[in-house]
């Protein structure tokens, strides 16, 4: 079962690798951009002012992308779980 809310979701997962470097220029994790998402950004934008990926070359930006995708297709799920239950 889904939680009820995004700030509910258990911590990103810690299974022994290290975490990725995606932005190479600005040394930013996939675990800092997913935070970044987690805590409210939304876009490259606001990903950049939260953590720093995407500010330089901008060649992290479709990683960073598929990156905010994802955290974003997690919270719709747990936002939509209530009324899916409900409606079951
Ligand atoms: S690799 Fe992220 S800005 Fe260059």
């Amino acid at each position: 079962m889904l939680p009820r809310s995004p700030e509910a979701l258990p911590p990103p997962v810690q299974s022994g690798f290290s975490p990725m470097i995606v932005c190479h220029c600005n040394g930013v994790s996939d675990r800092a951009i997913r935070e970044s998402v987690r805590k409210g950004a939304r876009s490259h934008r606001e990903v950049a002012l939260a953590c720093g990926a995407g500010r330089s070359c901008g060649g992290c930006r479709p990683v960073v992308a598929d990156v905010i995708a994802d955290e974003s297709v997690e919270r719709t799920l747990c936002l939509a779980a209530p009324a899916l239950a409900a409606a079951s």
